[in-house]
């Protein structure tokens, strides 16, 4: 069983906690009594989780852009922070093809930011970057990517985050060392790992792009779901799968500095899914959850209004986008112990009771803690 004990006091700095994994992380932690400091843009969504949560009052959330080098170092310097976890990216494929400059400037520079920051701050002892199961060279294979396989993403979102590990890398050979603090702050080194994770679905993504926030909107406008990459398999995990595996990492790697590393963080092999049949599984607990509550409220009443969901294929042929990336995620496993807590099936579960409360104006909030707290237990 994972907790969260060690991080009660810990001051930790999360950029990108605007964002859908932001939040759970932050959800978590302050839930948790960390002293949480988050760095990004505004929300990158309307409506946003961050906002509908009312986060920015519980933490210490800062908004600057992580390309704004100037305006990182100052509150690393005010904050001195313990533990850092880098999230903030431009993190959709089809708009790095629209804007592939800002992607890179985002990604790249971003962790070039971020790793400057780090090493112009001796209070950090633990360095998280987040990057993802895109950054490996896609073979298109049918087993799994191991970490010392070649990085080399495809399209340019892929491609800045393979890039964000090359600096990462470069920064631990030549300034995260032991030497190097010694001979400048008279300290070890901090511990510094990256974390390649698959896909993440969960309640309270509002993403352009994503299949299942594609689902919300589509049944809270009572209209079909169109589904462009019906065939495409994808490693599908719940959003708290990753987000407790990097504070794992993090607070592992804090204790001891030999797990420093990189990680995949990936689903069972069973929980790859096509696009199509994800859609499938949303609607027939969807659906299922709808037909509950119309049966305890009774016909006619208003809590049982809401809409059945059902999917339509149009696949447009879009901008490339690799078929078929499984991570092996073994080093993990065997590494800390660590095996994924929800499958698929469990995971949209949790959606469904997410988007049930979120569009009959439940208190979501009130929902992530329970789940948060079902999952760590
Ligand atoms: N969602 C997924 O399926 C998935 C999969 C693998 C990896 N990841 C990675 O996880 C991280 C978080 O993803 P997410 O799904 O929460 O994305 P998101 O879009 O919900 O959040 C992105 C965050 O980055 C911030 N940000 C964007 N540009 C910025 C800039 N120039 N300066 C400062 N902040 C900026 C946003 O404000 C937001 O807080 C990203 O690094 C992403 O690449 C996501």
């Amino acid at each position: 069983m994972m907790n969260l004990d060690f991080y009660k006091g810990k001051k930790i700095l999360i950029t990108g906690h605007t964002g859908f994994k932001g939040s759970w992380m932050c959800k978590a932690l302050i839930n948790a009594g960390a002293d949480v400091t988050g760095y990004a843009l505004k929300a990158p969504t309307e409506p946003s989780l961050f906002d509908m949560l009312g986060l920015a009052s519980q933490m210490n959330s800062v908004e600057g852009d992580i390309r704004d080098l100037e305006h990182l170092l100052s509150v690393f310097e005010s904050v001195k922070p313990e533990i850092v976890i880098h999230m903030a990216a431009q993190p959709i494929v089809r708009d790095s093809y629209k804007d592939p400059v800002y992607t890179y400037e985002t990604n790249v520079m971003g962790t070039v930011n971020i790793c400057e920051a780090v090493r112009r701050t001796p209070s950090v002892r633990s360095f998280v970057n987040v990057t993802t199961d895109k950054v490996y060279l896609n073979k298109e294979w049918q087993w799994g990517y191991r970490e010392n396989e070649e990085l080399n993403g495809f399209d340019p979102y892929s491609n800045s985050k393979s890039c964000s590990e090359l600096v990462t890398s470069s920064y631990k050979n030549s300034f995260f060392t032991d030497e190097y603090y010694q001979a400048n702050y008279g300290v070890e080194g901090p511990a510094v790992s990256t974390c390649r994770a698959g896909n993440v679905i969960g309640g309270g993504d509002f993403a352009n792009d994503r299949i299942i926030p594609d689902c919300i909107r589509a049944v809270s406008a009572g209209q079909e779901i169109v589904v462009r990459n019906p065939y495409s398999t994808r490693p599908y995990e719940h959003v708290l799968e990753p987000v407790m595996a990097y504070l794992m990492v993090a607070e592992a790697q804090y204790k001891d500095k030999s797990y420093a590393s990189s990680y995949n963080v990936g689903p069972n092999d069973s929980d790859c899914w096509t696009t199509g049949e994800l859609v499938q599984l949303f609607c027939d607990k969807w659906n299922g959850a709808v037909d509950q509550r119309a049966s305890a409220a009774g016909a006619g009443n208003a809590a049982a209004t809401l809409n059945k969901a059902s999917w339509v294929n149009k696949h447009d042929g879009g901008p490339h986008e690799a078929n078929f990336l499984k991570l092996d995620c073994s080093k993990l496993k065997s590494t800390f112990g660590w095996s994924p807590v929800w499958n698929v099936e469990t995971t949209m579960e949790k959606i469904v009771e997410w988007s049930v409360a979120y569009l009959t104006g439940g208190d979501v909030g009130e929902v992530m803690d329970k789940q948060i707290g079902e999952f760590l237990a």
